[in-house]
């Protein structure tokens, strides 16, 4: 008999969404198999997405939040296809359910796998890890703004388009980011802004991000611009441990820090709504990958290793562990999609997972 059952909603949406979160599943599934009736995952999958959109004009259903507020967290995929603008796709489904379920806070980790090469030459000579802390509410993704003036003929429109900050926006994550840059064994926190040429919102987030360090006097802070911390990234990348970031920002410098860990499939993600009011969602930082969806080449682990994020959340930190030590001991052993310089397929990485998860005990992993 299983003492714990978690129930999640499935959505894989678009392209590649579905060969992963499968792949996802697949990995979990075997994971609660092996944990002896310890726990089980009880799935519900929604059929959300672009051919969703095709068939009823809707990316989820009108009644989605509703139908999936009950679960205790929500396994995603990627969302957007071609055939429907990307604006849409993105706010009829994802931004939707990350704005109606407040999921402030946007975990990004940048985690440097043994066995895949990192374009970086300073990844040879040190342990790089780091992890993005971005704020997934409001700032330029608020989705305030218009278009107007159309009428004044072709050339004529105007657009506008807003970003938020409030100071209880930027606190909440500043405050975040400072408590996980306490668990790490570097303790620090780069926040990054772009304050010298965005005078009202991004000044307020340093100042917030003043007054809240000094609560925190163990953990060591900087200030960065982004243009100068997308070089650091680069160039000095062992000196990160946590990066806080607005909502653009980060999403820009979470994709760099993944291509210079390898590929944008070894990306994982958690849209937390960290007071657990709703449930949060966890997915592959990826797109719906247009351009390989269907081959059977998608890297899983990026959706694997957001599945360690949900299980961490669901209160199982010792399967989240030993999901993570299943990924590692697979790069490995040279078990690798394309992306990352190999030529295994979506299905061979996963089964290798599934072997390696054997490899590791049970339950104290
Ligand atoms: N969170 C999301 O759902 C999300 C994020 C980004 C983009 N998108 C959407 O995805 C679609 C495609 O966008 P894009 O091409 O800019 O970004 P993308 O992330 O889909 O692809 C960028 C590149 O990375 C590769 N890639 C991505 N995931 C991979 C994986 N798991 N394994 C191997 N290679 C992988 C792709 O093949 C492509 O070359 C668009 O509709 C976009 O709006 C969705």
């Amino acid at each position: 008999m299983t003492t714990r059952t978690f129930r999640i909603a499935a959505i894989p949406a678009d392209g590649v969404g579905e060969e992963v979160v499968a792949a996802g599943r697949a990995v979990l599934d075997a994971l609660a198999e092996g944990s002896g009736g310890a726990f089980g995952f009880a799935w519900e999958e929604f059929p959300w997405g672009a051919r969703h959109y095709a068939e009823t004009g809707r990316m989820m259903d009108e009644d989605g939040l509703e139908r999936l507020r009950p679960f205790d967290a929500i396994y995603f995929g990627a969302v957007g296809w071609p055939t429907v603008p990307d604006h849409v796709s993105l706010w009829g489904l994802r931004l939707a359910i990350c704005q109606g379920f407040d999921q402030w806070a946007n975990i990004r980790p940048v985690h440097f796998l043994p066995g895949v090469r990192s374009p970086l030459r300073s990844a040879d000579d040190h342990e790089l890890d780091w992890v993005v802390v971005r704020e997934n509410s409001e700032g330029e993704y608020a989705g305030l703004g218009g278009r107007n003036l159309a009428a004044r003929g072709p050339g004529g429109e105007v657009a506008v388009q807003s970003s938020l900050f409030t100071e209880v926006g930027c606190e909440r994550i500043i405050r975040f980011a400072f408590e996980l840059a306490r668990t790490r064994s570097r303790r620090k926190l780069s926040s990054v802004t772009k304050s010298n040429a965005q005078q009202y919102g991004m000044v307020l987030w340093d100042e917030v991000f003043r007054r809240v360090a000094a609560e925190y006097p163990d953990v060591e802070t900087e200030s960065v611009l982004v243009d100068a911390m997308s070089a650091k990234f680069v160039l000095r990348p062992e000196d990160l441990s946590v990066v806080v970031a607005s909502n653009l920002h980060a999403d820009i410098l979470s994709d760099l820090g993944s291509a210079l860990a390898g590929s944008l499939g070894l990306a994982a993600s958690a849209n937390l709504n960290p007071e657990r009011r709703f449930p949060s969602m966890f997915e592959p930082v990826h797109g719906s990958a247009p351009d390989i969806a269907g081959l059977g080449r998608a890297n899983p682990i990026g959706a694997v290793g957001s599945a360690a994020l949900m299980l961490d959340h669901l209160g199982l930190p010792a399967e989240a562990a030993r999901l993570h030590r299943a990924i590692a001991a697979t790069t490995a052993a040279g078990v690798l999609t394309r992306d990352v310089g190999g030529t295994a397929g979506t299905e061979e990485v996963t089964d290798a997972l599934i072997g390696a998860l054997g490899t590791y005990g049970t339950l104290d992993g």
